[in-house]
């Protein structure tokens, strides 16, 4: 239980603990009915390759299950079971919009959400206390995830409670320029061209500066790493995307 004491960094704020997720919740939201379209533009379409590269990284099989945790509209999910016929994923987002999004995208494909065999289900769940039973599932992803939630420590916790044995962890994220000269660059479009961009588009421009903030608060490489090792995530590893501005982490459950 959250101590009063308790706080979590809610873009460049700290804030009580107990805030955060409905602050992060507003943020979703708000933007939820653009947050496809917006991706496109921030990152001029390069998201896209980035899930692309998360998907073939994780090489999905069939018959295996996967969850896609902080799914919000469904792009993984939906690559991963495109990539293998016959696997099944869990969408689970805490925002219900976004959820209803990403419901809306698979009845717009011709998908009907539900497990089986190619099958997407969604579901409305908190990362920090996942609602799946222990070694449930053979594959965990998380995209531009992880940075939202409260408690990362207890995120990757519970990605280990609900990982089959032999399992595998994947996370997605915004990451830290390791690139010389692209981190000046990087700072100019974030903390300049980013949120104007964002409220234009959106009509909420604090949002998108919440998102800048955020990443520059989340864990460099080498912290994650330790930070999955400690939940008792086994061999973690990290590959670095476009010189760093994003990383895919990746571990074993043993
Ligand atoms: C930037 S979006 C990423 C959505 C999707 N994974 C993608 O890559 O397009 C972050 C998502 O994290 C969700 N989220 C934030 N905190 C969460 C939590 N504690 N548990 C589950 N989802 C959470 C938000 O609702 C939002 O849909």
């Amino acid at each position: 239980m959250p101590v009063m004491s308790d706080t979590a960094s809610f873009g460049f704020q700290e804030v009580p603990a107990a805030e955060k997720a409905s602050l992060v919740r507003r943020v979703f939201d708000s933007v939820a009915d653009r947050y496809d379209v917006m991706n496109d533009l921030m990152s001029m379409g390069v998201h896209r390759l980035w899930k692309a590269d998360l998907i073939a990284t994780v090489a999905p099989r069939a018959g295996e299950l996967a969850l896609d945790v902080a799914g919000g509209t469904g792009d993984i999910a939906m690559g991963l079971v495109a990539a293998a016929p016959g696997m099944q994923a869990i969408i689970c987002d805490i925002n219900a919009a976004m959820v209803a999004r990403g419901r809306d995208r698979l009845l717009d494909d011709g998908i009907l959400p539900g497990l089986g065999s190619g099958g997407i289900a969604l579901v409305v769940g908190d990362a920090e206390a996942l609602p799946l039973p222990d070694r449930s599932v053979d594959i965990y992803t998380i995209a531009f995830g992880l940075r939202n939630v409260t408690r990362i420590d207890a995120a990757l916790a519970e990605a280990r409670r609900v990982l089959k044995p032999g399992g595998r962890f994947f996370c997605l994220e915004f990451s830290h320029v390791v690139l010389p000269g692209l981190d000046r660059l990087y700072d100019i479009y974030s903390f300049n061209l980013l949120p104007a961009l964002g409220g234009a588009v959106t009509g909420d421009r604090d949002a998108y500066a919440y998102l800048v903030e955020s990443i520059r608060r989340f864990p460099a490489q080498p912290d994650l790493a330790q930070r999955m090792a400690a939940a008792g995530l086994d061999r973690p590893r990290w590959r670095n995307l476009s010189g760093g501005i994003a990383a895919i982490h990746s571990a074993w459950r043993l």
